[in-house]
């Protein structure tokens, strides 16, 4: 028995931030941010919009794709780590907005990582019998927690959601995941602050990303290159044998880096950080929808999910489509 995707959603808010807006609010310019990072324009929630709301439309659309109704759904997983409360998680708050009862509903926070840790977790349930009907959704408002005066973190990242509904095939669907962590590096990528700490920055509207841009950089490059051969070897694949990359969307360097690792064309990438930037666990699935719905991706085609993001955490997931 697998877990099979049957139904892939996304949703971006509809305020939109190009480079030239960002030009007015720090010393940048857009050749920087695009020749640095491929990103042109990111999606902004806008005042009171929060991670629910977007993860709703984003989940309504994928129960929706897979020809199901919320109340079918049977495990509700989140990614996030910009929940709208402390407690209750937003899985929780979904379910109540989907009028969904009962079923086990958590969040799980692994940062740009989250959504391949969610899809792990949520393929085990299907895979052993306790659920039948599972959403998964990353969704972040990552705009929440930069700092709008640093230049070197706010043009990077925007807001959205993205999910999938999964569930038992006798068919293949997810072959294997891989996830990892590595805390030592905790401190190159992230918000220092927290609710045992004090919760003061927090309060005072403080509270943001921060990060080692280069040392970042080095390690997604090198980290992702390994995963990718882990992948393969524990399916006994080639290179070859895969036919698209849905990379986490943080930069189109790192990227183009294990596209050209795995010797392949950046037609068979799925790139949306140009217009999306990086939306943290969102990413994943949001590039997914995108090329499911204009038919790039087709049933059966074998996609290789990766990812790597503050922890550090990193994950692939290999899957027929
Ligand atoms: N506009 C213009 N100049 C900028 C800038 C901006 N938005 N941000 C930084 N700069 C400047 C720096 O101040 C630096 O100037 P200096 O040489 O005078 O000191 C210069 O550009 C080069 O900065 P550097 O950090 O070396 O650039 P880079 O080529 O490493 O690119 C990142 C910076 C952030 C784009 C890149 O390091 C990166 O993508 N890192 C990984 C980020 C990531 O993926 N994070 C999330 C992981 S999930």
């Amino acid at each position: 028995m697998y877990s099979r995707i049957v139904g892939t959603g996304g949703y971006l808010p509809e305020n939109v931030m190009t480079n030239a807006d960002l030009e007015k609010i720090v010393e940048t310019s857009d050749d920087w941010i695009t020749e640095r990072t491929g990103i042109k324009q990111r999606h902004i929630a806008v005042e009171g919009e929060t991670t629910c709301d977007i993860a709703e439309k984003a989940a309504r659309q994928a129960i929706e794709a897979a020809d199901l109704k919320p109340q079918d759904i049977d495990l509700i997983i989140v990614a996030t780590t910009t929940p709208d409360r402390i407690f209750p998680s937003t899985a929780c708050l979904l379910q109540a907005r989907l009028d969904i009862h009962g079923c086990a509903a958590f969040d799980v926070q692994a940062v740009c990582t989250g959504f391949v840790y969610a899809l792990s977790i949520a393929e085990k349930f299907i895979r052993t019998g306790s659920a039948t009907r599972a959403l998964v959704v990353g969704a972040e408002t990552t705009s929440r927690i930069l700092d709008w005066t640093d230049r070197s973190t706010c043009v990077l990242f925007g807001d959205g959601a993205g999910a999938v509904v999964l569930a038992p095939s006798e068919e293949a669907g997810i072959l294997s995941t891989h996830l990892h962590a590595d805390g030592q590096y905790s401190d190159l990528l992230t918000v220092p602050e927290g609710v045992s700490q004090g919760f003061d920055k927090m309060k005072a509207g403080e509270a943001y990303i921060q990060m080692q841009g280069n040392e970042v950089f080095k390690m997604a490059v090198n980290t992702l290159g390994r995963i990718v051969d882990e992948t393969l070897t524990a399916n006994n694949l080639e290179k070859s044998d895969i036919d698209w990359l849905i990379p986490h969307q943080a930069n189109i360097r790192i990227i183009k880096a294990t596209a050209r690792k795995l010797n392949m064309s950046m037609d068979q990438v799925v790139v949306t950080v140009d217009h999306h930037g990086n939306t943290s666990a969102a990413s994943i699935p949001l590039a997914l929808d995108v090329a499911v719905r204009d038919g790039r991706i087709k049933r059966g085609e074998t996609l290789l999910l990766e990812a790597f993001g503050g922890g550090f955490t990193w994950g692939s997931a290999l899957l027929k489509y």
